[in-house]
This record gives C-alpha cells, structure tokens and sequence, in this order.
C-alpha cells in the first residue's frame, strides 16, 4: 500500500456474502449467559459506579438518558470523560481503546493536538463564530478542491443529514425531475425522504415514524449492488416523474457492512449518464478516511455531488457540505442574500463557522503530511488479519472484513438480512417472517458490544470499528487480546428474548 489509500485490497463481495449468508442461517453464537452475568455483575456493577449514577439521573432529564445515537446503551451508557488518541477514559477512571472515534471523524486520534492548538489560537482571536466570512472557509475550500478536483465549488453545512437535504434539493432543481433513487440499507442521515430503506434493504417505511407516507413516496430504493435493479428502476421512473439522483455510500450500505463489488460505482456513474440524473456520492464516512481523494479518487468515478461530514471538521461541531461542479453549484444553492432567486434554500446559523472551517483544514493538511489515512488503514488491516485468526481459532461461524480503516466484525448477522423485492407486498411479507429473527439477532449483537466494552474495546454497536493513525502495533495487539478474552465466552445457541 502505498498510494496514499487507507485499502490494500478490495475483497470480493461474492465470498463475504456468502460468509454473511451461513452466519445468518446459523443458530445465535454469542457470549454465555453465566459470562453475561459475571461481566454485569463485576464489571458494570462494582466499576462503572458513577456512570451508572451519572446515567440514573440523566433519564429524569434526558430520553432514555442519553443524547447520541452511537452512545452504546447496553446494559446502560458509560460516561466518557477524556480522549486522547486512540484511547478513551470513564467517569470512574476505566480506560479503553477507541475503536468508534466519535463515528469517523478523528483519523488523527482523538483530540490531535496540531488541530487543536490552531482551534485555540482561533477561539483566542475571534471566538467560535461571527456570522460572516472568514478566511478559514476559503483555506478549507480550496484544500478539498487539490485533493477531490470534481469538488470545484464547497458550500459548507452544520452536518452530513442537512448536506444529504441540500444536495437532493439542488438535483431535483438542476434535472427537474423528482424521484430520488437510495441503494437501500444505507444511511444518509435523518431528513425525511432518507428515513427509508435503512439498514435493511427493501425494508421501506420500517423506520419512519413521524413521517407521512407523500413525503417517502418519491424516494425509491434499490438492492445494493444490483446494477440490474438499478436500471429498471430508472427505467420505470421515466413513467413517474422522472429520476432527479441516485445517491450511494460508495463502499457499500451502512459505511460497506454490505459490500459491493470494485466496479459497482462505475455502472452507477454509466446509468446515471444513460438517464440522465445525477450521481450523489454521500462520502460522510469515506471522505478523507479512505485517502485525501475520497472513494472518488479510490474508484476512479467522479460524481456530480459529493456529501460530506466527520472528518471535513476534524471531529469538530458543524461537519457538512456538499461539494460539485461550479456549473451545478452556482445554478442550484443559493448563498448570502441571494436566497429567493430560483436557487435551493439551505444555510444554518453555525454553517461554516470559522472554528469548523479552520479545524477542518488543519486535519486535512495534518492527514497529508503523516499520511495518516494509510497508517490507519494498515491499522484495520491488522487488526481484521488477527480478529479473523482467532475466529478461526475458536472455530466460530463470526464473519470480519474491513475496507482499510473501516473494520466489521458480525456476529450475530443482524445486519445482513435482505427484505427487498421489486413488489412492495413480497418484501413486507419478507419482512414480517424475518422480524423477530433480525431484534433477537441485534440483541445478541449489543450483549457482544457489552462483552468488548467490559473488556475494554470501543466499538460502533457492537459490529463496526474504526481504525486511527493512532492505532499502533502496540493497540493492535492489546485489542486482540481483549477480543480473544471475549471469543472464549462465545456459545453456540444461545437464547436470546426479543427487548
Ligand atoms: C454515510 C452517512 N451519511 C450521512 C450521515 C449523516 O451525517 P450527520 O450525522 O453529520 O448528520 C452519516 C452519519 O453517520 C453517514 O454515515
């Protein structure tokens, strides 16, 4: 590896399916319930003891007591009080290895200190924000220009969710045309018309309570990595409105739990052209983790709207934008007090403030300059190397792969069902007999992710880790041991009660 990408090899989305597959029609394998009980037991209950009271007195004034999606919430949430790296510390004093890093944003490590100096000598100037330009915008716009060259024009939002609103507002405007085409099981934030299909493919309005059905009903979704399906949806659209975008997570649904083949992207790009609709890549997660020129540069396929997140403000508040071409971006976003004047409303009081703008731009000149998505990206290669040893080991049917610094680890499978059907009734039906089936499958994926972090392990619930530069040899190695000591409390069958 040495091309500046954070992935040496692109596996085959054929064998990992596969693998996906068997895991899926096996009984549940997961941690005992005698080990379930000595972790609650010693662990949470005698050394997450202010966490635990931190957390009782959160739910009187907090949903469930905790704000953030990715909070792991099994048996209850940890209180996090320090970050440094590639390790985390609790409220009573337990240190981990960070294998979330905040859902992607710090390839650096945690709290890197080059970007946080230049934030402090900003907030010491200027303060977090005024409201008007500052020169951190243009520094940051110009820095994702030199690395992603089809990001000529960067219009800068407070998250990935709203950039995911504003890039489809500006297709529909720029194709006059409606429909909006996701590969279904992806994630592309919480707007309405995305809060559909999501981790389950073909799973529609599972999910989108609170949401009319008029709002969905122009959002069609797409089997992942079926170009086929693809078209004859984009066929079938003509008849319907017209198809404004398809947008992808360009590794694959859910930051590539689903895989996809190496030249998917390409057959996107070609029927996109073929029908005339724009092709949105939402690199929230790959942006500047796979290398400095995203999954675009990785893929060799440009796309007409980029969405970006995480890493744009280097783990700083206020990480979004779309990025495309001049022609498209003048012709669609309005900006300053041009609003009215036939372009797509979008802005925000925080969008684009100096401290997001600034920490943005000194964590991508400090990727260039340690070549850190490289570093991370051997990091998952190790790390996946040794996972898949010791499942091999402990003879277990548990299935990792990890394109470069995004590592999955199923175990239960929760995440690998597929509901989708060209006919709407035959993947409800699909989906009813797999319901039940799918929650014991996520329960038994939180009661591992329970299992790592008794043990010290960070991880995205339970399935997905993150690599960072500040991953070494050294984290590598402590996280195996740490996972090794979970495998050997794996059993096969375990009973598992829907919550
Ligand atoms: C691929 C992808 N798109 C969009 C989003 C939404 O971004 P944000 O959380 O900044 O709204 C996420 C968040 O995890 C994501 O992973």
């Amino acid at each position: 590896m040495s091309n500046g990408y954070s992935i040496s090899k692109w596996d085959s989305a054929a064998e990992i399916n596969a693998d996906l597959l068997n895991l899926t029609s096996q009984p549940i394998w997961c941690v005992s319930d005698e080990y379930l009980k000595e972790i609650l037991d010693n662990y949470y209950g005698k050394k997450c003891v202010k966490s635990k009271a931190l957390y009782d007195e959160a739910k009187q004034y907090i949903p469930n007591g905790v704000q953030h999606n990715l909070a792991f919430n099994s048996p209850f949430p940890l209180c996090f009080e320090k970050a440094v790296g590639a390790y985390l510390y609790d409220a009573d004093g337990n240190r981990y290895l960070d294998f979330l890093q905040a859902g992607g944003p710090t390839i650096l490590g945690s709290n890197y200190p080059i970007v946080r100096a230049e934030v402090e000598k900003l907030l010491n100037s200027c303060g977090p924000v005024t409201g008007l330009f500052h020169e951190a915008e243009l520094l940051l716009a110009r820095e994702i220009n030199k690395h992603m060259p089809a990001v000529e024009m960067f219009r800068m939002l407070g998250s990935g969710t709203e950039a995911v609103m504003g890039a489809v507002r500006a297709a529909r405007l720029y194709t006059k045309k409606k429909n909006v085409v996701k590969v279904g099981g992806s994630y592309h934030g919480w707007s309405d018309h995305m809060v559909f299909g999501q981790k389950v493919p073909g799973s529609g309005r599972l999910e989108s309570h609170g949401i009319p059905g008029r709002t969905t009903s122009l959002t069609r979704e797409v089997s992942p990595n079926d170009l086929k399906k693809l078209e004859h949806c984009l066929m079938f659209n003509k008849l319907r409105g017209g198809t404004a975008c398809v947008i992808l997570e360009p590794v694959g649904p859910e930051s590539g739990t689903r895989p996809i083949d190496f030249d998917y992207n390409k057959g996107v790009r070609e029927l996109c052209d073929k029908y005339k609709c724009l092709l949105i890549f939402d690199e929230v997660v790959t942006g500047f983790r796979l290398g400095l020129g995203g999954a675009q540069g990785y893929f060799g396929v440009k796309p007409d709207l980029t969405i970006f997140g995480k890493i744009i403000a280097g783990g700083y508040p206020a990480a979004g934008g779309i990025g495309g071409s001049r022609e498209i971006i003048n012709n669609t976003l309005a900006a300053g007090l041009q609003s009215g004047s036939k372009k797509a409303y979008i802005g925000g009081t925080l969008a684009a403030n100096p401290l997001s703008s600034l920490a943005g731009y000194y964590t991508i000149k400090e990727i260039e300059r340690t070549n850190a998505c490289e570093k991370a990206g051997i990091a998952g290669d190790k790390l996946t190397a040794g996972i898949k040893a010791l499942i091999k080991k402990y003879e277990l049917p548990f299935v990792c792969f990890n394109q470069g610094s995004i590592v999955h680890l199923e175990c239960s499978g929760a995440m690998a069902f597929d509901v989708s059907s060209p006919v709407k009734i035959a993947s409800l039906l699909k989906l009813l007999k797999q319901k039940d089936n799918v929650m014991r499958r996520k329960v038994a994926m939180e009661r591992m992710g329970a299992a790592y972090m008794a043990n010290g392990i960070v991880t995205l619930a339970g399935s997905r880790l993150y690599t960072s530069m500040a991953d070494t040899d050294e984290v590598v190695a402590e996280a195996l041991a740490k996972f090794e000591n979970v495998f050997k409390h794996v059993v096969k069958g375990i009973n598992i009660e829907e919550k």
